[in-house]
């Protein structure tokens, strides 16, 4: 398997930000710009997810939620399950951004049963991996990414994979202006891979790994060179339509 029949993937994780008019210009904007070879998602706040989908009918874009519960339906007061997500219109779901691990207790095993979940209703989760400025300064990058995948991998085996996404963005690289360098990068996303590949080679090279944090239109092209890096997890740049289209764009160069 070659890197080519890997999907190019950019998805905008738009945190809580924006209203609903914000949402609707931002979504036409860029529906009506789309870059082929790329396959663009706008992870929305939940409120706005229906309205988007309506609005995204016959275009190539693709809707994603940026959180579900572990939990399946039920007493859960204030919980959004992935049935709902999946009757939402929702194509893509990010588990286990790193905002949710540190600020919101989320443990790699929860992390993991939300990924299920996500599998268990026809939605593609987009698994979150990165370790803090500590971690990195203390040598544990690979120990950390590696435990926090391994959680996943414990709960769904390996073949899941060929239905998922992987995001790797350095807890420290995230709305900080700091990016990790390329090389930093490619390092992180090969050893990703490779320990995938250690289970099942094929499902490993055909998975798509995303770089994220500080991802910007001048930065896109330099980080999405990498062999192993297949697009981009942008925060901060997703929420302008001419800087999300051009890190799309940089993907297919
Ligand atoms: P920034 O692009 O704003 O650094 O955010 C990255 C991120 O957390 C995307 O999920």
């Amino acid at each position: 398997m070659t890197q080519e029949i890997r999907k190019k993937i950019v998805a905008g994780n738009w945190k809580m930000n924006g209203r609903r008019a914000f949402a609707k210009e931002l979504v036409a904007a860029i529906a009506a710009q789309p870059v082929s070879g790329c396959e663009q998602i706008v992870c929305t706040p939940y409120p706005y997810l229906s309205g988007v989908h309506d609005q995204l009918s016959g275009s190539a874009l693709k809707l994603g939620a940026q959180n579900v519960s572990e939990q399946e339906d039920g007493a859960f007061t204030g919980e959004v399950s992935a049935e709902m997500l999946a009757d939402c219109g929702c194509d893509y779901v990010l588990v286990g951004h790193s905002e949710r691990r540190s600020l919101y207790g989320e443990s790699d095993q929860v992390v993991a049963d939300k990924f299920v979940r996500a599998l268990d209703s026809g939605i593609t989760p987009i698994l979150c991996l990165g370790e803090t400025l500590e971690e990195r300064e203390s040598g544990a990058t690979e120990k950390v990414v590696a435990r926090q995948l391994d959680a996943v991998v414990a709960a769904t085996g390996i073949a899941a994979f060929a239905r998922a996404v992987i995001a790797y963005e350095p807890v420290w690289a995230i709305g900080t202006g700091l990016t990790a360098s390329p090389q930093q990068a490619q390092e992180v996303h090969a050893f990703i891979r490779q320990k995938l590949a250690k289970e099942d080679v094929q499902i490993a090279a055909g998975v798509s790994i995303l770089y994220g944090g500080s991802v910007k239109a001048d930065n896109a092209a330099a980080l999405f060179a990498g062999d192993d890096i297949d697009g981009g997890l942008i925060g901060g740049a997703s929420l302008d339509a001419d800087s999300f289209l051009a890190i799309c764009k940089a993907t297919t160069k």
